[in-house]
């Protein structure tokens, strides 16, 4: 398989030389998130995280390696963190079982060949696999989808099916729902739940990739009608309860294999 890249190492359907210049300002790691994934990890002393990024939710006690495609997004990485290697889910360059577990958050979706990827993850760990993702099944569950349908049609058709991860990982994978804190550090679409004002930044939409696939008309159009429904109390009406809501239990799953290489 030929994997095409972008000019600054992208592997995805994302340019982040383009999409991804201030991820790092408003994609930060949420705490909460962070610790269910690290209970998640269990007991490993090597991590291998896939699609890293700059760095978010990399557990600090134990040893990571970080494979990263995009320039952008490795020179975003904090200096506390190991720099990424440039390398791709589908083809990972380290040995059979070389570590204890492998962690990918915000990522299978982008890949060329997701069952490559898989394939890839369980060949070189000998403990869990603990992935992130969005059930596209429940993606219109959020009220976005009143104001910018299209944003949440683009996920559907990039994120797999969590039945399509389960069968590619294998008998011993459990799902969970992943519930999303108000005030969530990490601004990916549902984090902004009971925040609605957020949408009107341009900025803030832009660290997430769903919108940044639209075009700038479909965007604009969606923030007006927000802007309006804000304004007249049209959303409160209908929302406004989640303002204060402490938690929201959207489409974010947490999956893991527990099953280790023979
Ligand atoms: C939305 S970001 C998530 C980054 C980080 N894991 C996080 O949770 O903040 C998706 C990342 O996946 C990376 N990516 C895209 N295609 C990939 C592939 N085929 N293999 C590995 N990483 C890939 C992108 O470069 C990008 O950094």
């Amino acid at each position: 398989m030929t994997q095409q890249r972008w000019h600054d190492g992208s592997a995805g359907d994302i340019d982040y030389a383009a999409a991804g210049q201030r991820y790092a300002e408003f994609r930060q790691e949420e705490p909460f998130i962070a610790a269910r994934l690290r209970i998640a990890l269990g007991d490993a002393k090597r991590v291998l995280n896939v699609g890293a990024g700059t760095g978010s939710y990399e557990p600090t006690d134990i040893e990571v390696v970080a494979v990263e495609p995009s320039a952008t997004m490795r020179a975003q990485r904090p200096p506390h963190r190991a720099p990424a290697i440039d390398a791709v889910a589908e083809n990972l360059p380290f040995a059979d079982g070389e570590f204890d577990a492998v962690l990918a958050t915000f990522t299978v979706h982008q890949w060329t060949d997701l069952a490559q990827g898989i394939a890839e993850l369980k060949r070189v760990t000998s403990g869990p696999i603990v992935i992130m993702a969005a059930d596209p099944d429940r993606l219109h569950d959020f009220w976005i989808t009143d104001y910018v349908p299209e944003a949440l049609d683009r996920e559907l058709s990039r994120f797999p099916a969590i039945a399509r991860l389960v069968e590619l990982l294998g008998d011993d994978t459990r799902v969970e729902t992943l519930p999303i804190p108000l005030n969530c550090r990490d601004g990916f679409t549902e984090a902004y739940y009971g925040r609605p004002e957020m949408f009107l930044n341009p900025a803030v939409t832009g660290a997430m990739s769903s919108w940044t696939l639209l075009d700038e008309a479909v965007r604009e159009r969606g923030r007006s009608k927000l802007a309006q429904d804000l304004a007249d109390g049209t959303w409160e009406a209908r929302y406004g309860h989640l303002r204060t809501q402490p938690f929201y239990d959207g489409s974010m799953r947490l999956i893991v294999r527990h099953d280790t290489n023979p």
